[in-house]
């Protein structure tokens, strides 16, 4: 079974941006320094242009993640996530989110995640309005807000995401966890929190500084403030 997603605030580093020719120590260095969710980010070349990583690497960073008492979350942003999800839960990943524009099957989705042991979330992109979650709200274990166009590390925040966080915790309610993925670092970090994300993804602001352990505890630091 997956771990349960933190209620309390917390910075996921994102290995998009990590050097995969060293993954595992990258991974262990920031977890030496707090971090306690991994994001993976998930990319088919069809629903984002990129290709990055598949199950294949969930389940080489799964033992490692868990024996540190942390937990992976994987962001899918490929189509058709409901034919894949099964196959991530035995990866190992603990929290699936999969994005609403890429089946028309939100609900089904959602419990078929479930089904595979995992927490399930959903994630919109900053063109898609909030209400797309209305209907599945009281399935969601997490709403996720895309704060850059989804594809690629090292883009800028969008500075109506605080805005867009406030209208998709209105829709979804206090259960779900709020995570914003996307240009978040120390001087968005705040914007998001005082908008009601808890979870912030992180990426090139942690893995992309030269000592990815202080440029972790440097968003923790700002997230808390
Ligand atoms: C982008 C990914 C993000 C990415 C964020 O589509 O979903 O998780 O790693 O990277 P930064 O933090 O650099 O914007
Ligand atoms: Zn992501």
């Amino acid at each position: 079974m997956g771990r349960p997603l933190p209620r309390d605030v917390q910075v996921a580093p994102s290995i998009l941006s990590a050097d995969f020719a060293r993954l595992g120590a990258q991974v262990d260095e920031v977890m030496a320094a707090g971090a306690r969710v991994i994001h993976c980010d998930v990319m088919d070349g069809h629903f984002v242009p990129p290709i990055t990583i598949g199950p294949l690497i969930v389940a080489a960073l799964a033992d490692r993640v868990h024996a540190a008492g942390g937990l992976l979350d994987v962001h899918l942003m490929i189509e058709r996530p409901e034919r894949q999800v099964a196959e991530f839960a035995r990866a190992g990943a603990d929290n699936i989110t999969f994005h609403a524009e890429a089946t028309p099957h939100l609900d089904y989705t959602i419990a078929h995640i479930k089904e595979g042991g995992c927490s399930a979330g959903v994630a919109l992109t900053p063109s898609t309005p909030a209400d797309a979650l209305s209907d599945v709200a009281d399935a969601l274990d997490l709403a996720l807000c895309m704060s850059v166009n989804p594809g690629w590390g090292g883009q800028s925040f969008l500075p109506g995401s605080p805005a867009k966080l406030q209208r998709m915790r209105a829709v979804v309610g206090d259960g779900p966890v709020l995570e914003v993925d996307g240009g978040v670092d120390v001087d968005t970090a705040s914007a998001v929190t005082g908008a009601g994300a808890t979870l912030l993804v992180a990426g090139s602001a942690v893995f992309g500084a030269p000592d990815p352990a202080q440029a972790y505890r440097d968003v923790a630091d700002a997230a808390a403030r």
